[in-house]
């Protein structure tokens, strides 16, 4: 696990799934990245709002990847990543014409971050606990 980004993971969402956490940490060392460069700026970087928009796809991609090897029905998680993904697109999209504040927007990115590890990625980090080894 990256040592830089594991720091960013809270505890209570590891899933002792060394790809799944190391990328869980660099996704909120990056929205920590981005808010500080948000209060910084007052203006949300459009590279890095891209950043994590390319990132939670290749995220995503990488659980799909795991599931499907382990046997695990993935079909209620993966509508869950498109819903999610395209709720966080249409927010930060909303940032740049400023119809909604960059600040709300990376709360509520944060707050479906820990919700999905907790309710969709921990039983999925179970399966593949028993599962692979
Ligand atoms: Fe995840
Ligand atoms: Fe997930």
């Amino acid at each position: 696990m990256d040592r830089d980004s594991i720091a960013f993971l809270p505890e209570s969402l590891v899933l002792s799934v060394e790809e799944i956490d190391r990328q869980h940490g660099a996704l909120f060392s990056l929205l920590a990245d981005i808010k500080a460069a948000c209060l910084r700026s007052n203006a949300l970087p459009p590279e890095l709002a891209a950043g994590l928009i390319d990132f939670l796809h290749e995220h995503f991609r990488t659980e799909e990847r795991l599931a499907a090897l382990a046997g695990y029905n993935f079909a209620v998680h993966d509508r869950k990543h498109l819903e999610m993904v395209s709720a966080i697109e249409k927010g930060l999209s909303e940032v740049v014409t400023e119809a909604q504040d960059v600040f709300s927007v990376l709360r509520y990115v944060e707050y479906w971050f820990e919700r999905h590890i907790a309710e969709e990625d921990r039983p999925l980090g179970a399966f593949l606990r028993r599962t692979v080894r």
